[in-house]
């Protein structure tokens, strides 16, 4: 009985809804652009844009948490939006912050990978330059509550606007820039709650943490570490990277990957607000489908992440192993050839290796050996080490152990920089790929490394097989995760504010001919949603293989007017960033 009149009450509710239309998008713009019509989000300038009125009620209703952007670079020019902006101490903060991971996750709204935002106001020496948004949102909420979210995403939706979520600006890809857009930036998020033993459905009972959207995996590493008994999440390589937003809705690779599986695979819960604005829960039994679509699907797809439940496992002792080779010529390539040839052995031994290629250098920070001590990891190793003396390879390396992966990770993994400017592709090589053509594989990382072409190409590889733990996981990230054993980004530098044909070519030479010589090495592999190419071919097929079409439908289903968007992510073909990665509009 009780089940017959909610759902009556709940169909009520729906025939109520949908008889009064919720969004703007009936009078969206209509815009020609290369010969083709679109309709368009709404933009300053555009009469649907919100009147100040709209922004003023809005900011009342998220607590005074909206401002209007102005990018911090502005405090080194003399003007930004007709204002006087400049400032020497900002100036110089804004100089010395550039570069730091740390000093852009706590920004409104940079991005530490600046190619996307188009380079329209860095921090510069030259003041009487000019600075403009480029692509930064226009306006930010500072979300401080997840009703806070909530109001930016109903704002959004009803007044057609481009709608974008950030956290830390992290992300390779662009997807925390957005042109014109209102952007909701969840940092603030930082509620971290462990639990000895997991009630909620799915069946796990062992231990869990809930994690607010805000929280970056350093700082959970630290308070897993700090717990009695200790514990280990799986988080990224990356200390800064955030754990439950673009990170877990794409996969989430890390060091604990080979032995606990992917971050995605051990979320059991989500706390989410929807595109139609509400709170939900997805989990394994609340909106199941919801939940596997998290699981992997893509960032800013299917729901705004206000928090995560993860497992949590047992901390092990932990050993890592530093490598370099520093050559050139077939010598080198022989190393790189050794080392890379056994990712299939390192990973059944449950291991993670992070390295850092270019034509000249293997840089192996760490191997990372959980439950291993000195003479494990060595006696793991050897094949490594006696193949490169037969090859005559010159190295230096260094084995330590540690009591926890923890003490591992602070010690031997290396913070990094921020502030660079390029374009990211990047392959996922199966055992089947390395078994049958590794030295194919390595002669492609060689064609790659060697393709600069005035740019500076660098493989940054992550040996990581996901598959062990959880074989059989149904989730939305590409089953050939579960075959996987080796994963590399790659890059090609260019400048945001180059010429239009410049960044063409640069996207050519890493579309066609770096990430190309990576694809055709391996039959088998995929590319990786949160670290590829935004112009993959095939993308669909290449990030998510035969979970796609679900994904796709899912799409429909939980934001069918299109309020969330990322580039190269599920249902996103009928829309495109026209006029050179502007404006956000769907073809008609
Ligand atoms: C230096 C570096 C190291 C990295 N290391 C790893 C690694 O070890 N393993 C790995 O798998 N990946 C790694 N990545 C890639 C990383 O997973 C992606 O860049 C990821 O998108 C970052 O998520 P974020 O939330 O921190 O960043 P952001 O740039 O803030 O957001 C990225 C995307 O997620 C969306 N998003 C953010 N928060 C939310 C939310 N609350 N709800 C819904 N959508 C949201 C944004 O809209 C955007 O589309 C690394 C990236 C960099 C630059
Ligand atoms: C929102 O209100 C706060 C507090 O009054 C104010 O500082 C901020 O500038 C306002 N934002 C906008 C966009 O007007
Ligand atoms: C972005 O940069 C390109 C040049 O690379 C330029 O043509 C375009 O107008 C810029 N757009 C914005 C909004 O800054
Ligand atoms: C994974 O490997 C198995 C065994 O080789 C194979 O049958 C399966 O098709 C592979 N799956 C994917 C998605 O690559």
């Amino acid at each position: 009985m009780a089940i017959l009149s909610s759902l009556i009450s709940s169909l009520l509710l729906t025939s109520l809804f949908t008889a009064i239309p919720t969004t703007a998008q009936d009078n969206a713009p209509l815009v020609n652009w290369n010969g083709r019509q679109y309709r368009c989000k709404c933009y300053k300038g555009d009469s649907c844009w919100p009147s100040a009125a709209s922004w003023a009620a809005l900011n009342s209703t998220v607590g005074g948490n909206l401002f209007k952007v102005v990018p911090p670079g502005a405090s080194c020019y003399n003007t930004f939006d007709g204002q006087n902006t400049y400032s020497q101490q900002q100036c110089s903060a804004a100089n010395t912050g550039w570069r730091s991971e740390d000093w852009h996750a706590d920004q409104q709204v940079t991005n530490m990978w600046t190619f996307w935002t188009n380079n329209t106001c860095n921090p510069t020496t030259n003041r009487v330059g000019t600075c403009t948004l480029g692509h930064l949102p226009e306006f930010v909420i500072m979300a401080k509550t997840r009703e806070h979210i909530q109001a930016g995403i109903n704002f959004a939706r009803t007044n057609n606007l481009r709608l974008l979520i950030r956290n830390t600006g992290h992300d390779f890809m662009g997807r925390s820039a957005g042109f014109g857009s209102l952007a909701i930036n969840t940092h603030s998020f930082k509620s971290v709650q462990f639990v000895k033993t997991y009630t909620g459905p799915g069946g796990w009972t062992g231990s869990a943490v809930t994690v607010g959207a805000g929280v970056q995996v350093r700082e959970l590493y630290r308070l897993a570490n700090q717990q009695s008994p200790k514990v280990v999440v799986v988080g990224g390589e990356c200390p800064t990277v955030g754990l439950a937003g673009g990170y877990i809705q794409g996969g989430g690779h890390g060091p604990m990957a080979s032995y606990y599986g992917m971050a995605a695979d051990n979320a059991i819960a989500f706390s989410v607000v929807t595109a139609s604005g509400d709170f939900v829960t997805a989990d394994a039994e609340s909106n199941p489908d919801l939940f596997w679509a998290l699981r992997g699907g893509g960032p800013s797809t299917y729901a705004a992440i206000v928090s995560v439940t993860v497992k949590t496992f047992p901390e092990v002792p932990t050993a890592g192993v530093s490598l370099s080779i520093r050559s050139t010529g077939d010598l080198f390539w022989k190393g790189v050839t050794a080392f890379h040839n056994l990712a299939n052995h390192y990973v059944e031994n449950g291991m993670f290796v992070y390295y850092e290629l270019t034509s000249s250098s293997l840089t192996v920070q760490p191997f990372v050996g959980p439950n291993m001590d000195k003479t494990k990891i060595e006696a793991v190793l050897k094949p490594l080490f006696d193949k490169l003396r037969a090859d005559g390879v010159q190295y230096t390396s260094t084995t330590r152990e540690f009591g926890t992966f923890f003490d591992m990770y602070t010690a031997m993994f290396q913070d990094e920089g921020a502030g660079a400017s390029g374009l990211v592709g990047g392959r996922l090589f199966t055992k089947r790929d390395i078994a049958e053509n590794g030295d194919g594989i390595v002669r492609a990382y060689r064609t790659a490394t060697g393709a600069a072409g005035g740019g500076f190409s660098v493989i940054i590889g992550h040996i990581v097989g996901p598959g062990t733990a959880y074989p059989t996981i149904s989730n939305a990230i590409h089953p050939a995760w579960r075959n996987a054993s080796s994963f590399s980004i790659t890059m090609v530098n260019v400048e945001g504010n180059a010429p239009l044909s410049q960044k063409a070519a640069a996207q050519d030479r890493l579309t066609n001919v770096v990430d190309k010589a990576l694809r055709d090495a391996s039959p088998y592999g995929a590319a990786y949603v949160n670290e590829g190419n935004l112009e993959e071919p095939n993308w669909q097929e290449a990030f998510w293989g035969s979970n796609y079409p679900r994904l796709k439908e899912l799409k429909a289903k939980w934001d069918p007017e299109g309020v969330f968007y990322a580039r190269t992510t599920p249902g996103t073909e009928m829309w495109e960033q026209i006029e050179s990665g502007s404006r956000l509009c769907r073809t008609v």
